[in-house]
């Protein structure tokens, strides 16, 4: 999803764009450009494509200048090109625009502005926006930083912004509502980006923009107001950011390398919050709401993708073992329904990125009905992490891999460990089955490194399937939603099309489609549903499918059944999409390598959904 780079400074600004450029390239995007300023005019350079074809386009080209924009586009106006590829200039050349969002209300600027006599090079929202800024630059006579400001109380939509005035050089504005963008503060020198990814090798100093708040940037000076002109004080915070987290590593995929970080992600993710013994769980981010959790009549989750079916593996948690009733919301719907929300209500947003529009604009629905409001996010000073009441962070480390993996199972450890303590504090969970499952969850991390020692098996499975036309992933329970999560992972990065759905429900319609070339993955763990699955399995093979077998260690019965079994460690029911779920990522990623595809930068994916 679209990305911004830009640099004030006296080091010259076209590497650490490029590098910049590149850090963000996780995201997703179509296209790639940069404006460079100097004193003597802007230089532009852009193209349909990446960020090499960038730095190809501009292999022998000026590339001087302290100052610099750069942006990664996602389309949403306007067809992958040249021409509407970013940085944008106003018609007489005076404003340089980049820009992550949308910009809703541009047709009616567009059509304002070109009765004005305003041209337009191309079909963007924009350049409609840098238009309007000249045009109130030029009409008002004004500062840029207030021109900028001015026609900003006009746009309807979302926005990260950079903009350069070619009158007012030697300084940088930037703008945002609804997309971020991080300040990264150094030694007479300013980062933009909207991540901490191309500013941690820089400085660990930031400052989180909030929205509709605009910065006027120099090497020396930070001005912060809001649309108002109310000033508003920068709040630094420091980052603990690596830049090794950025590398892949021996992996060559980031996706295979946060697979594999699974047993330290999850162990980061409650260490510090489980006590050794196992009979205690802290967790200092919802502390000071203990009390209205405790009470909550209900828990509605709101999220999107793979944080939704984190959300549906909650649902069965928080139900168990809490004894509260839960509903899980696919945030896009949620947003715009007229939901039944009021104090006694835990309303909890999932977000890997905390930037995801659907699942912020369903947090911001609830705003004000009285219900606590709780993220569970893994990019600290995140959107959603900053406009909930309280929250607990995955702390899953940076997720570059579009498809995500290792937040998947960071955000099931943060549910557990929820779960558990409403249950404790609630009462409904007695306090030896309490100690059971703490222990237990202490020890998963061990149990799936053990699992990622079969990755070879499961490349040798993944090879047998990976021109199948189809798949289909059956679960029940609580593995439903990780039969969910399998078929998603395996459309986003292979593009075989491939669906979840509960065991049961296969009668009811999938079976249908079963024959010999279409792999059914059944998840087949030694819980209280097994009989019920091992039938599903059969009714699978008795029409000539194909059955790979997620199945405990030691159940001999299934090699009787499935055609490839892969086998998980005994382990608490309450824990086993913990477990489960790692053949299915290797599958799908696996599948995905053999196939050919961009694994870790999908075809039309983003990492981070900021626009609807
Ligand atoms: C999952 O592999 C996908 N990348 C996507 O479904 C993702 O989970 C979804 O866009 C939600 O993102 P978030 O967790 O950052 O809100
Ligand atoms: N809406 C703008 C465009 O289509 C920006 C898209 C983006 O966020 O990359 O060019």
């Amino acid at each position: 999803m679209c990305g911004i780079v830009a640099y004030v400074g006296d080091r010259t600004a076209y590497p650490i764009l490029i590098k910049g450029l590149q850090r963000l390239e996780y995201r997703g995007y179509d296209s790639a450009g940069i404006a460079l300023f100097n004193g003597e005019g802007a230089r532009v350079y852009k193209c349909k494509g990446k960020v090499k074809d960038l730095q190809a386009l501009v292999r022998d080209k000026e590339v001087g200048g302290s100052i610099g924009m750069g942006h990664t586009r996602w389309a949403t106006h306007g067809e992958p090109s040249d021409a509407n590829a970013h940085p944008h200039a106003s018609m007489h050349g005076t404003f340089h625009v980049v820009h992550n969002g949308i910009i809703e209300n541009h047709v009616h600027l567009r059509s304002e502005l070109a009765r004005r006599g305003y041209a337009f090079r191309s079909e963007t929202d924009t350049e409609v926006l840098a238009n309007l800024i000249e045009d109130v630059y030029r009409e008002q006579g004004v500062s840029a930083e207030l021109a900028v400001r001015l026609a900003l109380t006009r746009v309807v939509g979302a926005y990260g912004l950079v903009i350069l005035c070619e009158d007012e050089p030697g300084r940088l504005i930037a703008a945002r509502k609804g997309s971020p963008l991080v300040i990264g503060v150094g030694e007479g020198e300013y980062f933009l980006a909207s991540d901490a990814m191309p500013i941690i090798e820089y400085t660990d100093r930031v400052i989180y923009m909030n929205d509709e708040e605009v910065a006027v940037i120099t090497p020396d000076a930070l001005d912060l107001k809001d649309l108002y002109n109310d000033v508003k004080t920068p709040e630094i915070k420091t980052i603990k950011l690596s830049i090794e987290n950025v590398d892949k590593g021996e992996f060559a995929h980031f996706m295979l390398k946060e697979i594999h970080e699974q047993p330290f992600s999850v162990t980061d993710t409650f260490r510090g919050r489980v006590a050794a013994g196992g009979d205690k769980i802290v967790l200092g981010g919802i502390l000071d709401v203990m009390p209205r959790l405790v009470e909550a009549r209900r828990v509605i989750i709101v999220a999107c993708g793979t944080s939704w079916h984190a959300a549906l593996v909650g649902e069965y948690l928080f139900e168990k073992y809490a004894r509260v009733p839960v509903e899980v919301e696919y945030a896009s719907e949620f947003r715009y329904r007229d939901p039944i929300v009021d104090e006694g209500d835990l309303v909890i947003a999932i977000s890997q990125s905390g930037e995801t529009a659907d699942t912020l604009a369903a947090i911001r629905r609830v705003k004000g009905t009285g219900a606590t409001r709780l993220g569970i996010c893994n990019v600290a000073g995140s959107s959603v992490s900053r406009e909930t009441d309280a929250g607990v962070y995955t702390r899953a480390g940076i997720e570059i891999g579009v498809a995500s993996t290792k937040a998947f199972t960071s955000q099931i450890t943060v549910l557990a460990m929820m779960a558990f303590l409403l249950g404790s504090k609630r009462r409904t969970l007695p306090a030896d089955e309490y100690r059971e499952l703490v222990t237990g969850l202490t020890r998963v991390p061990e149990m799936i490194a053990g699992v990622l020692e079969q990755e070879a098996k499961i490349k040798e499975i993944a090879h047998l399937y990976k021109d199948a036309p189809n798949a289909l992933f059956l679960g029940r329970g609580i593995l439903f939603p990780v039969a969910l999560e399998g078929a998603l992972k395996l459309k986003e990065i292979s593009y075989i099309h491939a669906e979840g759905y509960p065991a049961a429900e296969m009668k009811h319609g999938p079976i249908a489609l079963v024959d010999e070339r279409m792999p059914v993955f059944a998840l087949a763990t030694s819980d209280h549903l097994y009989e019920k699955t091992a039938g599903n399995i059969q009714e699978v093979k008795a029409r000539g499918g194909k059955v790979i077998a997620i199945a405990t260690r030691g159940n001999e019965e299934i090699r009787g059944l499935a055609d490839q079994v892969i086998e998980i460690p005994p382990c608490h029911e309450a824990l086993s999409p913990l477990l489960a779920v790692i053949p299915l990522q290797l599958f799908a990623y696996h599948v995905a390598v053999a196939r050919g595809c961009n694994v870790d930068q999908p075809r039309n994916l983003a990492k981070s959904v900021t626009v609807e």
